[in-house]
């Protein structure tokens, strides 16, 4: 079997050839441009500039030839049944505020929300906002000590008056990969809608709508290589077409006399105003490299890399790797009893390793390891094991320096 080869895969991402001695270890925050992006983008600019569903020329129906076979790649790779229920937003916020706005209407006082103490603030503050203007109750499904869902205290806190369950795929501070599966299905159980935040998931896998059975999954193009403004959200059909739209404006209406406003169906009842054009007509291009990893090659790499920073991390004195759940991606939080962890990420950018340091938008989950932020490393296809031995060298000569 030939290994999985992120050295190869680098070569498609013109910040190496700008950065060659830079260990890019910020992905959960975005990852690198492919070159196949970049000029995608740069092309569409210089010779097909136009809008998407309003002009008769030429350039504007292959702008919205070029923008609709986008969405139709989309739906095929996250094996949407119907196309219209391909939601173009401008990030993962965008989409999950899109649901919890449209679904304003259909929550009533005394229905519940479950969300978890995992998720990113873009979860949560939707459904709290969404929560307090309808006078809903938001529940937090707890975690277990290594940064798992706590699935006794899920399921206890779901319950028929359960009309909304909001969850991550992954947690974009530890890694957790949530069982999904289970959750929906339990959700589903209790005729509860299913909303899946996808953001940290697609650089590390595919995704099947269908045989998931969510409602809604969200991701955002910048954070699988492609580029930032651009979002994607998945809605089931029967339940986008009771879903209210967010953003008024042009191109999402049928109908406006000063008496009556008829709206469009989906997805154009979500995509009011200039949609980022010149970005999605760049994802058949992401898509493709997507199918390119083997993604069960990648698996095995990832797990090499665990090995290293988990073996690593012992040896060095006064630090913690929060979060070490049985299923995770390649997001690693780290905390010093002493350093803080904004210097240890000072200290490693004068190293020329790129990582994040803070709460990371997750304050739910700070109580859980007694903490008020953590230094997160944030691994992705295109990063090599001398990368992880070279983080964890560098990490302990710093302690050793400053400890
Ligand atoms: N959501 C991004 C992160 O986790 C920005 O860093």
């Amino acid at each position: 079997m030939v290994a999985y080869d992120p050295a190869a895969l680098r070569e498609q991402f013109p910040f190496f050839i700008h950065h060659p001695d830079c260990i890019h270890l910020d992905n959960a925050a975005t990852t690198q441009r492919l070159a196949s992006v970049v000029d995608r983008l740069v092309q569409f600019y210089y010779k097909e500039n136009s809008n998407v569903h309003r002009s008769a020329h030429a350039q504007g129906e292959s702008a919205t030839l070029a923008y609709e076979l986008a969405r139709g790649t989309v739906a095929e790779y996250l094996n949407a049944r119907h196309v219209e229920e391909i939601i173009f937003t401008s990030g993962t916020t965008d989409s999950l505020n899109t649901v919890a706005s449209g679904l304003d209407e259909q929550i009533r006082s005394g229905d519940e929300i479950l969300i978890t103490a995992l998720e990113h603030h873009s979860n949560i503050l939707p459904w709290k906002a969404l929560a307090d203007r309808r006078g809903a109750k938001l529940y937090i499904s707890g975690l277990t000590p290594i940064g798992e869902l706590d699935m006794v205290d899920f399921t206890r806190k779901l319950s028929t008056r359960t009309k909304i369950v909001a969850v991550a795929h992954v947690s974009n501070v530890l890694g957790t990969i949530n069982p999904i599966e289970n959750i929906v299905q339990l959700a589903r159980s209790v005729g509860a809608l299913t909303v899946v935040d996808g953001a940290q998931w697609l650089s590390a896998g595919p995704i099947d709508v269908q045989s998931l059975g969510c409602d809604f999954y969200a991701f955002s193009a910048h954070k699988i290589f492609g580029p930032m403004g651009v979002g994607v959200l998945y809605g089931r059909k029967e339940i986008i077409e009771k879903l209210s739209p967010f953003r008024l404006g042009g191109g999402m209406v049928q109908k406006v006399t000063a008496e009556e406003v008829i709206y469009r169906g989906p997805p154009d009842r979500f995509e009011g105003g200039t949609p980022h054009v010149a970005g999605v007509v760049t994802l058949p291009g992401v898509i493709e490299f997507l199918k390119s990893i083997d993604w069960a090659k990648y698996r095995v790499h990832e797990y090499e890399i665990r090995s290293i920073v988990e073996k690593s991390v012992y040896k060095i004195p006064g630090l913690r790797l929060i979060g070490t759940a049985a299923e995770k991606v390649g997001i690693y939080a780290f905390a010093h009893q002493t350093i803080h962890a904004h210097d240890l990420a000072s200290l490693l950018a004068c190293q020329n390793i790129c990582v994040r340091a803070g709460n990371h938008c997750a304050q739910l989950l700070l109580p859980y390891f007694q903490i008020s932020q953590s230094m997160r490393v944030s691994f992705t296809l295109y990063n090599t094991i001398d990368e992880a031995s070279a983080l964890m060298e560098a990490i302990a000569k710093c302690i050793r320096q400053i400890g």
